[in-house]
C-alpha cells in the first residue's frame, strides 16, 4: 500500500494555494510510493462525520495553479483543538478533538501532514507535532507578516490588486477634484499598503508600524491643492491608527472566528480630516476581498510552486516539524517555532520607507 500524505489548507484563502497543492502533488506522482489526498476545508474533513478527504492526483490538480482560492476549501474558524461545540444552555464553547483527528490519520493510513496556512494554522502545527504527528508547513498569506520568510505567495498579486485599484481611482479623483482614501489588507502589517502606495505613487500612505497625524496628512494634501483644483490618493492599511489611539474594528458574532475583524478605517480617517477642518470632497474605497480573489500573479506561482515542491521533499527526507520558507535565492526549511514566533512589521527605518518618502509620499508623521 502506498503511503499517504495528507494536505491541508487552513485561514483565509489566499492566491497561490492552488499552486501549492498542484506542486506537492505533481512532485509525489514521481515517487511511486507515495499518494496525495485533501482534507476538506482545512482539518474539518479528518474530523466530520463522514470524513471528508479526497484523493487528489495529477487528474485533479491539471490547470489549477492558475485558479484563485483553494480546491479543498478552507476555514478560519474552530481547528482540531477549539472545535466549536454547543453548551446546554445554548451558548458556544469549544472542545479539543486532536487526539481523536490523531487516531482519525492513523485510522486513514495518513504518514504525513502538510499544513498550508498562515500563523494561526502554523501554530496548530505546531500543537500537533507537539504531539507526535509527522507535520509540514507552508506559509501562506496576503498580508507577508511572517518573519521567517522573505515573502509569503499571494502577497504580490495583492499588491498588484490594490495598485490597479490606484491607478484607477486617480483617474476618477483627478476629474473630479477630490480626495480618494483606499483601505487595504494586511492586519498590522502595511506591506500591501506600502507596496501598493510606491508602486502607484500615492501622495500619503498610513500602516500600522507608523501611527499618523492628522494635521501632517492635511498639509499634505493641501499641498496637493490649489484653488480648489488638484486631487490626492490616500492608501491606508486597515491596521493603521492615530498617534496615540486605537486600530478600527468591526463587529464578528461568527462562531469559532479567532481573530478581532479590521474594519473601517478609511471612512474614520475621513471622519476626522473632515472635523479637523479639511473641506475638499473626499470618498472612500475599501478594496476587501479582491485582494484576496482571482488568479494568481506569476511571481506567486512560482514561490508556491517552489514551497509544494519542497514541502513535499521535506516529507521525502521525513525533515517533519519545519515551515517552507524563502530566503532569497533559496527555498529553505525553518523549525515551528523559529517560524511563528516573530511578525514581519515593516521597519520605518527601512529602505523602502525612505524611498517613498524620498519620492514625496507622506507616511502620516
Ligand atoms: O489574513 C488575511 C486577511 O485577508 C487579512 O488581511 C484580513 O484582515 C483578514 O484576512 C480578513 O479575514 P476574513 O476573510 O475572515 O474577513
Amino acid at each position: 500500500m502506498r503511503k499517504r500524505v495528507l494536505v491541508a489548507t487552513g485561514g483565509g484563502d489566499c492566491p497561490g494555494l492552488n499552486a501549492v497543492i498542484r506542486a506537492i502533488v505533481l512532485r509525489a506522482s514521481r515517487e511511486r510510493d507515495w499518494e496525495v489526498v485533501g482534507s476538506i476545508n482545512a482539518f474539518d474533513g479528518i474530523l466530520n462525520e463522514p470524513n471528508e478527504v479526497v484523493v487528489l492526483g495529477e487528474r485533479e490538480v491539471a490547470g489549477i495553479h492558475i485558479r484563485g482560492g483553494t480546491i479543498i476549501g478552507t476555514t478560519n474558524k474552530g481547528g482540531p483543538f477549539a472545535w466549536p461545540i454547543r453548551n446546554p444552555d445554548g451558548s458556544w464553547g469549544s472542545a479539543d478533538r486532536s487526539d481523536e483527528m490523531l487516531r482519525r490519520l492513523q485510522y486513514l493510513g495518513v504518514e504525513a501532514v502538510i499544513n498550508i496556512g498562515g500563523d494561526g494554522s502554523q501554530r496548530i502545527s505546531q500543537m500537533l507535532m507537539d504531539k507526535g504527528c509527522n507535520i509540514i508547513g507552508v506559509p501562506k498569506t496576503i498580508d507577508n507578516d511572517l518573519s521567517a520568510t522573505d515573502f509569503t505567495f499571494g502577497f504580490q498579486t495583492a499588491v498588484q490588486e490594490a495598485t490597479t485599484a490606484v491607478d484607477k481611482l486617480v483617474t476618477t479623483a483627478a476629474s473630479h477634484n477630490r480626495v480618494f482614501v483606499l483601505e487595504v489588507m494586511g492586519r498590522y502589517a502595511g506591506w500591501i499598503a506600502l507596496h501598493s502606495a510606491v508602486a502607484g505613487g500615492a501622495d500619503v500612505c498610513l500602516i500600522p508600524e507608523i501611527p499618523y497625524d492628522l494635521e501632517k496628512i492635511k498639509e499634505k494634501i493641501n499641498s496637493r491643492f490649489y484653488r480648489g483644483r488638484g486631487y490626492a490618493i490616500i492608501v491606508i492599511a486597515e491596521g493603521a491608527k492615530p498617534a496615540g489611539g486605537e486600530a478600527s474594528y468591526e463587529e464578528n458574532d461568527e462562531v469559532g472566528y479567532k481573530d478581532m475583524r479590521l474594519g473601517g478605517v478609511a471612512s474614520k480617517l475621513i471622519h476626522e480630516l473632515k472635523e479637523a477642518g479639511l473641506d475638499t470632497d473626499m470618498r472612500e474605497t475599501v478594496l476587501g476581498h479582491l485582494q484576496r480573489g482571482g488568479t494568481p500573479i506569476a511571481y506567486d506561482r512560482v514561490l508556491a510552486t517552489q514551497f509544494g515542491a519542497k514541502a513535499f521533499e521535506l516529507v521525502l527526507n521525513g525533515e517533519y516539524g519545519k515551515m517552507v520558507a524563502y530566503r532569497h535565492p533559496n527555498v529553505i526549511s525553518v523549525p515551528f517555532g523559529d517560524a511563528i514566533n516573530q511578525y514581519n512589521f515593516v521597519d520605518p527605518d527601512s529602505h523602502l520607507i525612505k524611498a517613498a518618502r524620498g519620492v514625496g509620499i507622506c507616511m502620516g508623521d
